[in-house]
This record gives structure tokens, C-alpha cells and sequence, in this order.
């Protein structure tokens, strides 16, 4: 085992623990696992996504159920595999019935999506949707006049992050595509660029 991932087993260890976690009573009532991550963690590409689903939620394992199908179609429409990016999301637990994760839980789990970036030290990470845009734009300096990911999807930032340029891609959630075909069409057509980064 590398030392990259010994770290993260170490912070799944922290986060099982995690009795102050806001979404701890949730996770404990339903059986449900906290979700670190997944892939190389040495990775050049980092995907980072919003929070885990039932599916996750219940296998540990981020982007596994029907929105990890469209990732993965994605992945391989420009012959990315799964296996060599590794794939986290800001929010570590499920939140209840999938809500939109709340500001006080950004703020609590944010920090072991710090500590990833500072062990896996990406090139790129591509945010999916606009939690993990927002958040990682405002962590990380990056300036935009247009806020919105109706404007920003499918554009490259840069950023300095832990002395190191960095490249922050900013997409749609694939789960906004499931009933939306012309979103679909754009995350296909927006995944393209991420060719340049392999
Ligand atoms: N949606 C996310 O943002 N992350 C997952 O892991 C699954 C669905």
C-alpha cells in the first residue's frame, strides 16, 4: 500500500469515528457508510462530485448507481478509465433523501476534500455540478464575474493550490442529465476537453 492510501484508509478510519459529523445519526440509522473515495491516489485527474446517493451511501464506494453509470460512460467516451482518476465528492455521508448538501455540512466535511487534494496533488480536478464548483472556486481563489454553471460549464481555471498550478475544469452533475437530453448532449460535448489533460 502507497502512502497516499494509507492516508486515505486512515481518514476513512476518522470519518467511521466521526460521532460529530452532521450527517453521522443518518448514516448509523440506516446502515449506510461514510464514502471517502476512489481510484489512483496518485492520480493526475481528480473528480470531485456533491455527495453519495443511497447506492453509494450503502456500498462505500462514490458514484456507483445510475449517476456513476452516466460518469462512466462519459469516462469512456474519451477513453478515461475509472480506475486511473481517482473520484470523491465534497460531502462524505448521504444527505437525507438526496437534498442539496446544506453550508454548515460543506464546511464540516470540506476539509477531508482539502486533505485529498493535498495528498493526491492532481493537475486537474473537474468539478460536477455547482456545490463542488462553488466551493472550489471560492477555496481556491478562483475568480469568475459569472457565477452561475449555466455560464461556467465546460470552462478551465487555474488556480495555485498548495504552491502548484492546478487546473480547475467546471461541469455539469451527470445526475442533471438523467431526464435531460440536451444536458446530456453538452456534458458529452463538454467532456471532450478533458482530452487534452490525459
Ligand atoms: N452523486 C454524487 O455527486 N456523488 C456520488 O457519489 C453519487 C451521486
Amino acid at each position: 500500500m502507497t502512502l497516499a492510501e494509507k492516508k486515505m484508509k486512515k481518514m476513512q478510519k476518522e470519518l467511521i469515528n466521526a460521532k460529530g459529523a452532521p450527517l453521522y445519526k443518518y448514516r448509523i440509522k440506516n446502515n449506510y457508510m461514510p464514502v471517502v473515495g476512489a481510484g489512483d491516489c496518485n492520480a493526475h485527474i481528480m473528480i470531485v462530485g456533491e455527495a453519495p446517493g443511497k447506492n453509494e451511501a450503502l456500498s462505500g464506494k462514490p458514484f456507483c448507481g445510475r449517476t456513476g453509470n452516466i460518469l462512466d460512460e462519459l469516462l469512456e467516451s474519451i477513453s478515461l478509465d475509472r480506475e486511473s482518476v481517482y473520484i470523491t465528492n465534497i460531502l462524505k455521508d448521504r444527505p437525507q433523501k438526496n437534498r442539496d448538501p446544506t453550508e454548515g455540512e460543506i464546511a464540516w466535511y470540506a476539509p477531508y476534500l482539502d486533505k485529498q487534494i493535498e495528498i493526491i496533488a492532481p493537475h486537474v480536478i473537474v468539478t460536477l455540478g455547482r456545490f463542488s464548483m462553488k466551493y472550489l472556486f471560492e477555496r481556491y481563489g478562483v475568480q469568475t464575474d459569472i457565477k452561475e454553471i449555466s455560464n461556467l460549464h465546460g470552462s478551465v481555471h487555474v488556480a495555485t493550490i498548495n504552491n502548484r498550478e492546478v487546473k480547475i475544469v467546471a461541469l455539469y452533475h451527470p445526475a442533471a442529465s438523467i431526464y435531460n437530453q440536451k444536458l446530456k448532449t453538452v456534458l458529452q460535448e463538454d467532456f471532450q476537453i478533458l482530452k487534452q489533460f490525459i
